[in-house]
């Protein structure tokens, strides 16, 4: 059967269980235990581990049932199969979608190779709380990144043609709010506003599908009250019915057997019937229907029409992929390690993910020899995958090699100095002995992968075990120094961040980390990677991310830090309307590191912001028409570079209090040392409206925007558009 054939003649040769067998994805670690479900006419299983292994189960699935239905065979390919890309979030920091397709299309090759025909990616969960561990796996903290890099990862997996070989099934995850789990704790409760989930939460998905993206997952957690599973608002009404979505929706692993712990179902049936009859289309967990063949489930609980559609929904999708004309792969091209290829599109893209943060001029390491102390639990390991990489991704070396592979020349001593532990406190004498006679010191501190990922919510963000204590005792000697950060989620740097004359965030950079690492280190690579996520002085201030209200009482620096007397009034001590602004009073403003900082080698200068129009209506806007905002930049410093222009939006009067800035735009590009270029960014209907949170009420009100453009959210310059 190819993707045009009837899919609805075999819906109707099929019998109600062997329907309902369709709707389920299951996992079995022995090949013949896979087969047993396979026989029994389920429809997906996860990855069996080689070309052969799912070529048997293909096999099985085609000869040995009544209508030899193909098998959906998925897996968690996330940022790598054999070779891994940076994390997610790192990818994020690029600031260039292009890193997540080739991620996209070389993780599609290599796992079609093998027979895997659906993947578990991208997360596009909005993530404003770096204790939540699953902010690796995602974009960051802001709707238009997630949407751009989600789309973009979608036509990496996808690309034109399901049935292509390198391409496979792309899964928008988690469907929906799960980065708003209260106080970052995976799997916790959601509750919020329609008005924000709208224009937040939902933005991404609503981007993915119509990217094209051909399954989406259900997320954990509730919305008000209600676990996404079996939400029929969220799966049906939105996704489906106003958003058109004709692909199927997964649940997340186990995550129909959760309504029970939820309190919302009596016992298995029951979270059966709810879920599918909520728009569920595929059970993650294999508990439909039984190995045996058989299933509680009747049309007294189902209708058959809702039964049909979900079916038509997989079969669809099986036929797009090709399956029905040929399931099997060739064993004898399964791709089983990175290639030369693989390597250098995965080394470009870890290049371009690191973030300079602080730099006094330590970074880069000047070219005279120079002796060098490599410190830090990172300076030796090659724990650099990061987290949602299996077991057969292909390992990364260490700095430490490849600092020796990028400079020959340097003196290196290696010295851990540290773990991620604290288990073996007093190494920092050594340390500091071995800085006495070494030039500069880079201190490679971080998390390990394990702490980063699903279920490692944390609720301490600094350097794990004794990192601080050892940057603390670098500083201490007075030789310059640099930190680099390996990691998977903004962290608290405020104990040490004062003392450090240049920090690079390197993130957790996959497979090539060091070779990139290095190559940034030493100058053969200009960082220009920016922060996808906020970095909070203190995990007591988190949530902070860039796009807030304003509130009521906006921030200010001012007010003496020292109580109100009340009885005196308003005449008190201090500047009373400074004391009353939304603030902490044990904090400086803001967050330590901003959305969008990071900083280069070289520098960059900026013309004046230019429109193409000043005044457009809104019914022009609704029509197709855009607004043009150009702006020159010219690379003012010694050396080549890469600049991220940003163009952030505000509606400064609305009829609902809108965010300070909302980034609606944004380019890296490269300049040369005294090259200049224009970037041009355009505005258009949905850049300058909202959602009101009144069903899918979508607005543009007129009046006067402030559009502010530039390299950072404090150095943009701003240029006005009225909207009639
Ligand atoms: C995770 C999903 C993942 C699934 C299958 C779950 O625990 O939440 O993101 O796709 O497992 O591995």
């Amino acid at each position: 059967m190819s993707a045009g054939t009837d899919v609805d003649a075999l819906i109707a040769r099929m019998s109600w269980t062997e329907k309902l067998a369709q709707l389920q994805i299951s996992y079995r670690p022995r090949l013949e235990d896979a087969a047993e479900l396979v026989r029994a006419g389920i429809g997906a299983v996860f990855w069996p581990r080689s070309a052969e292994a799912t070529n048997e189960l293909q096999r099985v699935a085609v000869e040995e049932t009544p209508h030899g239905i193909p098998l959906l065979i998925g897996l968690d390919v996330v940022h790598g199969q054999r070779t891994i890309f940076p994390i997610p979030l790192a990818q994020a920091a690029s600031f260039d979608p292009a890193v997540a397709e080739t991620d996209g299309r070389v993780s599609a090759a290599e796992a079609a190779s093998g027979g895997v025909t659906w993947t578990f990616a991208p997360m596009i969960d909005v993530s404003r709380d770096p204790r939540w561990g699953r902010v690796a796996e995602g974009f960051g903290e802001d709707t238009l990144l997630n949407a751009v890099f989600g789309a973009a990862k979608v036509r990496g997996y996808q690309g034109s043609h399901l049935a292509d070989p390198g391409s496979i099934l792309a899964c928008a995850k988690h469907y929906v709010a799960y980065g708003a789990a209260e106080g970052g704790r995976d799997y916790n409760t959601v509750d919020m506003s329609d008005y924000r989930l709208r224009n937040v939460y939902l933005e991404p998905f609503r981007a993915a599908v119509e990217a094209g993206a051909g399954t989406v997952m259900a997320s954990f957690n509730t919305v008000a009250g209600r676990p996404v599973h079996a939400h029929r608002q969220l799966l049906t009404d939105v996704l489906k019915e106003e958003w058109g979505f004709a692909g199927a929706v997964v649940g997340d692993a186990s995550g129909v057997v959760n309504l029970l712990a939820h309190g919302i179902a009596e016992d298995l049936h029951d979270a059966l019937v709810q879920s599918l009859s909520a728009g569920l289309d595929v059970e993650m967990g294999g508990h439909v229907v039984a190995p045996d063949g058989t299933s509680s489930l009747t049309p007294d609980d189902l209708t058959v029409e809702r039964v049909d559609d979900a079916v038509r929904r997989v079969l669809r999708l099986k036929a797009a992929l090709g399956l029905f004309d040929d399931p099997y792969v060739d064993p004898a091209a399964e791709l089983t390690a990175p290639t030369a290829a693989t390597r250098a599109a995965a080394l470009e893209a870890a290049e371009r993910c690191p973030v300079l943060l602080k730099n006094d001029g330590t970074l880069p390491l000047p070219e005279r020899p120079l002796r060098v102390l490599l410190t830090g639990p990172y300076a030796d390991s090659t724990d650099h995958l990061g987290a949602w990489v299996q077991s057969f991704g292909e390992p990364a070396g260490s700095l430490a090699d490849a600092l020796r592979v990028e400079r020959p020349d340097l003196e290196l001593t290696v010295l851990p100095g540290a773990s991620f532990d604290g288990a073996d406190p007093g190494r920092q004498a050594e340390v500091t002995r071995a800085a006495a006679g070494s030039d500069v010191v880079l201190v490679a501190v971080g998390e390990p992968s394990h702490l980063t990922g699903e279920a490692t919510s944390r609720a301490d963000l600094r350097l794990p075990g004794d990192q601080e204590a050892l940057v603390h005792a670098v500083a201490d000697t007075g030789v310059p120094f640099a930190v680099v950060l390996a990691n998977g989620r903004p962290l608290v740097t405020s104990a040490w961040i004062h003392r450090a004359p240049a920090v690079l965030e390197a993130w957790h950079l996959g497979t090539e980390a060091g070779p990139a690492i290095a190559r940034i280190l030493t100058g053969a690579v200009n960082p220009a990677g920016r922060l996808p996520m906020s970095f909070p002085r203190s995990a007591g201030q988190v949530p902070v991310h860039y796009d807030h209200e304003n509130t009521g009482r906006p921030a200010t620096t001012g007010g003496r830090m020292q109580p109100l007397v009340h009885d005196i009034g308003l005449e008190g001590p201090g500047n009373v309307e400074e004391w009353f602004t939304s603030k902490y009073r044990d904090l400086p403003l803001g967050p330590q590191f901003a959305f969008g900082h990071g900083l280069s080698y070289t520098t960059f200068g900026y013309g004046a912001p230019v429109l193409s129009r000043t005044e457009v209506s809104a019914d022009e806007l609704r029509g197709g028409a855009t607004v043009e905002v150009s702006i020159q930049v010219t690379n003012t410093g010694q050396r080549a570079g890469d600049e991220v222009v940003q163009l952030y939006v505000r509606d400064p009067v609305a009829s609902l209090a809108q965010p300070v800035r909302r980034l609606r735009g944004f380019r890296r590009l490269r300049l040369e040392p005294g090259e200049s270029a224009t970037v041009t960014l355009a505005l258009g209907w949905r850049d300058l409206g909202f959602w009101t949170g009144r069903g899918n009420e979508f607005v543009v009100e007129p009046g006067r925007f402030e559009l502010h453009v530039g390299p950072r959210l404090d150095a943009t310059q701003q240029c006005d558009l009225v909207v009639t």
